[in-house]
């Protein structure tokens, strides 16, 4: 059910040294309000496309794979790929009662993601050129996010094409957990380069930090609508650290112990009541609030 994913690759430590996170775009912190419980409600079938991210892609092509797409019972598959290996799962569909296209990747298991996040030696890339026409050099992620949405990138806007074509609909949603979350994001950032007649919604869930602080103003000035929820004390929305010039675009939602819903303004929120304020270090965290409950989904087919 869930897979090993490595970040094998060469280290430039020099990629990173250039690269610095600027304080003044977090210091856009106005007030933390919590989300009504139908603002809750509404993420549920998002949380749900998101954790069945995680089914093979046989199951999802046939929407048969027990409690996930029994969730989403409407939904019509029309692509889905990956190995669960070397590639992350991913499928593509249409939700008839949101009317949007839905697009899902597959995370990995926390102990897996953990120590590649924290390796110091993590290395930010350029997005490829040809994958992201015209976007600035001064934008960089994390390379193994970048491999990873690479390998599946052409088959997924196909896919996002072929649905927006069939159901009539001009809606994309792009939604996944962990290393899918991340995938998802630069999905973000893709697919509205490639379709830029579409409208985007991104929802994230326990999102890693996936790339400089460019990356965070491009997809804050972007028209995509992004919310990343953070679960309780999960580590891994904290990494790879700002101290790494990583910075998290706006748009975090930070369920509380008290289970209230916070909405956390701005990039990096530094209160107590978002992901930053309430795990200022890696082993202030709990990696077992990574896999959620997400309002009573756990993530995982
Ligand atoms: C795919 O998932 C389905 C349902 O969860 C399962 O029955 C099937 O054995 C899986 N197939 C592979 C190739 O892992």
């Amino acid at each position: 059910m869930r897979t090993h994913f490595l970040f094998a690759y060469p280290l430039f430590l020099t990629a990173i040294a250039g690269v610095h996170a600027s304080p003044a775009a977090r210091s856009d912190t106005g007030a933390i309000t919590p989300l009504t419980s139908s603002q809750i409600d509404a993420f549920e079938p998002y949380t749900w496309y998101a954790s069945t991210g995680y089914c093979n892609s046989s199951a999802t092509l046939a929407w048969d794979c027990g409690a996930d797409c029994d969730a989403n019972p409407s939904f019509k598959p029309v692509a889905s790929g990956g190995d669960g290996d070397g590639t992350q799962y991913w499928f593509v569909g249409y939700d008839p009662v949101l009317d949007t296209v839905i697009v899902s990747h597959q995370g990995t298991d926390p102990e897996e993601i953990l120590p590649l996040l924290t390796d110091a030696d993590i290395v930010v890339v350029e997005l490829d050129s040809d994958l992201f026409p015209g976007i600035s050099s001064d934008i960089q992620v994390a390379q193994g996010f970048s491999d990873a949405q690479e390998k599946t990138a052409t088959d997924v806007l196909a896919a996002v094409q072929t649905t927006m074509s069939m159901y009539s609909t001009s809606q994309v949603t792009m939604v996944g957990h962990s290393l899918g979350a991340a995938i998802s994001l630069l999905d973000a950032v893709y697919l509205p380069l490639q379709i830029p007649d579409a409208s985007f919604t991104y929802i994230g869930y326990g999102l890693p930090r996936v790339g400089n602080q460019e990356f965070a103003n491009y997809v804050d000035a972007s028209a995509v609508s992004v919310t990343h929820i953070n679960n309780k004390e999960d580590p891994i929305p904290i990494c790879p650290g700002m101290f790494l010039g990583y910075v998290h675009p706006s748009g975090e939602v930070h369920i509380e112990d008290s289970g209230e819903w916070a909405n956390c303004p701005g990039q990096d929120n530094p209160s107590t009541q978002c992901i930053v304020g309430d795990v200022p270090e890696i082993w202030d965290g709990d990696l077992s609030d990574h896999d959620g409950p997400y309002g009573g989904v756990e993530m995982g087919c």
